[in-house]
């Protein structure tokens, strides 16, 4: 294994952000090599009895475009106003997926035990920040999102797949990263507020 020091590994750990904009996939693409890394990093993930119930699909051409009309449907539906209505919402919200450069779901397969599932469901966020990690260490962004496209039906048909088989638990917006990614500060607890020695 090639050596990476532990105060390198904390700064990828500390330095990744959740990226809400990224470079244009015209002028900086996220090359497939990049992207098989991350995928690779993924399948890496601690999982309870080796079930792997990890599964990935990246959205290209036509079933990208359907899934950004799964999108703005679902975003126009929940935030129009008098200012601006269904369909004002509906054309920004394909504009912005547009600029997505990259788009990856992750399934998890469910298992028929309560407790297996709950392990799988671990087992496919370990493998979504392994994923995210080795995006960040590649200069590459993402965002992991939960958005109402992973309980639409629609998404479910897109892929073939049955929700009684398989659920749809992320949306992996992906691109090369643009500063800032996230306008928002980093903020988290130090270690003590969370943490407790007992004798
Ligand atoms: C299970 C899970 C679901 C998330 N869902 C969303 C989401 O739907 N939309 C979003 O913008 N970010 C989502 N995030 C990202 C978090 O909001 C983000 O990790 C948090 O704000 C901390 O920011 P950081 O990732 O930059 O440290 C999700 C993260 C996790 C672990």
């Amino acid at each position: 294994m090639q050596a990476i020091s532990a105060i390198q590994l904390l700064d990828l750990i500390q330095s990744r952000r959740t990226c809400y904009q990224f470079a244009s996939a015209d002028t900086d693409p996220v090359a497939e090599e990049a992207l098989l890394l991350c995928l690779e990093a993924a399948i890496w993930a601690p999982n309870h009895k080796l079930t792997q119930p990890w599964r990935f699909w990246q959205l290209k051409g036509q079933t990208r475009n359907h899934l950004a009309e799964i999108y703005a449907h679902n975003r126009a539906k929940k935030k129009a106003t008098d200012h601006c209505d269904y369909e004002c919402i509906y054309h920004k919200a394909l504009d912005k997926f547009a600029r997505i450069p990259e788009i990856i779901l992750v399934g998890q397969v469910l298992a028929e035990e309560a407790t297996t599932r709950k392990e799988d469901y671990a087992a496919c966020c370990c493998a979504i920040q392994n994923f995210q990690l080795m995006a960040w260490g590649q200069q590459i962004g993402v965002q992991w999102s939960t958005g109402p496209i992973l309980q639409d039906p629609r998404t479910y048909e897109l892929l073939a797949i049955d929700s009684a088989d398989i659920e749809l638990i992320g949306a992996l917006y992906i691109g090369r990263l643009k500063e800032p990614c996230n306008p928002v500060p980093a903020r988290r607890k130090p270690v003590e507020a969370v943490f407790a020695q007992l004798d």
